[in-house]
């Protein structure tokens, strides 16, 4: 299972969103403050959220003075309890198949969602015509690292070349994510005239595995990649 059918999924959302209201994944500790950290101040920006689920990095967006937020994500479920702000605009799309106008964005963010995303190639072609000149995208993945092994028993390292489609059990079994290399994301980066700002790879603090001994297993390998890329003219 992938996309909307994934996270519309009961058992599946049921797990989800229990480890977001307990604070049990990555999410506050690493993503949100990484991803906060390589944002421009959002005043007066257009914004494109890809995979906004309930909203939060949206709403911090709209927050910081967004002119306005377009927030797109395939569930259905998701979408049902996102925040509510008034500039803030939810549609219900795939990413995969979302068409908009040209040049309307200032800003493209998507936290933790393009691993769930077949072709990575076409829909950076599709954000650098969307973002108007000087634009900018920011993203985080899960980073390939974790993503690479064909099986996920053993926790190592394994299968890193060979891009593509991984089943992993995350709640439910058989969920799809797909492996990309870093070199290869760069490389689509690049070629569709995005030019490389910063690129991210948080791991916790020993004082985080203090206070949340289950990040401890982050500190030996990253869980996150995140990357800022401007639009070239
Ligand atoms: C891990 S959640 C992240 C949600 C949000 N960005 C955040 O950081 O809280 C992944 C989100 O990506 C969405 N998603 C996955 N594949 C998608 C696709 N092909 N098109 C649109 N949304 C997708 C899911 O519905 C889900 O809301």
């Amino acid at each position: 299972m992938k996309g909307a059918d994934l996270y519309d999924d009961p058992d599946f959302l049921a797990g989800y969103q229990r480890l977001r209201r307990e604070g049990l994944g990555l999410n506050d500790e690493l993503e949100i403050p990484a991803m906060a950290a390589l944002l421009p101040p959002a005043a007066g920006l257009r914004v494109l959220d890809l995979g906004c689920g309930e909203g939060g990095l949206a709403q911090r967006l709209a927050v910081g003075g967004a002119v306005g937020v377009l927030a797109v994500d395939a569930s259905a479920a998701m979408l049902a309890t996102a925040v509510r702000h008034p500039r803030i605009r939810y549609r219900q799309s795939d990413l995969a198949t979302l068409e908009l106008t040209p040049e309307s964005f200032d800003l493209a963010v998507s936290s933790l969602v393009l691993h769930y995303l077949e072709d990575f190639d076409g829909l950076v072609g599709r954000i650098s015509r969307w973002l108007a000149p000087g634009g900018r995208f920011v993203f985080s993945v899960e980073h390939p690292v974790v993503t690479a092994p064909l099986e996920a028993a053993d926790g190592r390292l394994d299968d890193y070349a060979d891009e593509g489609p991984r089943q992993r059990k995350w709640f439910v079994d058989e969920v799809t994510k797909y492996h990309r290399t870093v070199s290869s994301m760069v490389g689509t980066l690049r070629r569709h005239r995005f030019q490389l700002a910063a690129v991210e790879e948080p791991q916790p603090s020993e004082e985080q595995v203090r206070r949340k001994p289950h990040l401890s297993i982050h500190r030996r390998r990253p869980p996150l990649l995140l990357i800022s890329a401007g639009l070239q003219s």
